[in-house]
């Protein structure tokens, strides 16, 4: 057993949509997230300024002696993932592959749709993911630049969402795709609203769940799993952290009792 914490991160708000599903799963480890408010939307941002964000937060967590990072941003699992696993002395895990998988296994037809931010869907990240695993499968991609934006600023559900959701989501419907990834942490917020609009035919996949099955595969076969600690959530925000405490009870549904203030270089 590992009684140490997990480390998570990503740009904003996006990610805690991965750490509920995890946090739910494995109620006894001790959780440590990091949303990057001050440089959030990493998805218009260069390889160059992502990877420097996610290097100093890396190590951030790793001087906090975590057993494992989870980088719950598709953005930085595209853009810097390799650097962060050749540069950080624990594993580090991302959300792309096993959103991938998922959506491998659920299509039916061979047609993927892909909504994802610009720098992911320029970094052919999920095409080349899907490619590996089912050289069939065709691929669609969209950039939502505007849903992150909006979901941190808690102003998607208004009038002005639905019609942007409804004119991205008008070329995905096109692909033909029976499956559409939500290439982005964030998506999950909108998930319902995404779903209003394409219909029950169409399986949306969130890595979610896959990558939750995936860190308890990990930390049981490496004996590392915590299996009688207590469980706690330690938040730091880069920005505002008291913005980020608001907003968080959106996704999260329960308050926080507080979110530290933790500035990077
Ligand atoms: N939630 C992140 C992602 O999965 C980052 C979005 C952003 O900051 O642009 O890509």
């Amino acid at each position: 057993m590992n009684t140490r914490p997990i480390g998570i991160f990503d740009s904003g708000l996006g990610g805690l949509t991965i750490l509920k599903t995890l946090s739910r799963a494995l109620p006894k480890e001790k959780l440590i997230y990091f949303g990057d408010t001050v440089n959030v939307p990493y998805g218009s941002k260069s390889k160059k300024a992502v990877t420097r964000f996610s290097l100093d937060i890396a190590k951030f967590l790793e001087s906090q002696h975590v057993k494992l990072i989870i980088v719950a941003c598709n953005t930085a699992s595209a853009l810097a993932l390799t650097e962060l696993q050749k540069k950080i002395s624990v594993p580090v895990i991302g959300v792309i592959e096993p959103g991938a998988a998922q959506a491998a296994r659920s299509t039916k037809n061979n047609r993927v749709a892909i909504l994802a931010t610009e720098a992911t869907v320029h970094s052919q990240a999920y095409p080349r993911a899907l490619q590996r695993l089912n050289k069939q499968i065709r691929t669609y991609q969209q950039a939502c630049p505007v849903f992150v934006p909006l979901i941190e600023e808690g102003w998607i559900h208004g009038p002005a969402g639905k019609l942007i959701i409804a004119d991205y989501l008008a070329s995905a419907a096109k692909s033909g795709a029976d499956t559409i990834i939500l290439g982005c942490t964030h998506y999950p917020v909108i998930k319902h609203l995404i779903a209003k609009q394409v219909g029950k035919k169409v399986h949306l996949v969130d890595s979610a769940e896959v990558l939750t099955a995936e860190v308890k595969n990990l930390l049981t076969r490496t004996k590392q799993l915590n299996t009688n600690g207590r469980g706690s959530l330690k938040i730091y925000a880069s920005d505002d952290p008291a913005r980020f405490k608001r907003l968080a009870k959106n996704i999260l549904g329960r308050e926080l009792n507080r979110v530290y203030l933790k500035k990077l270089n």
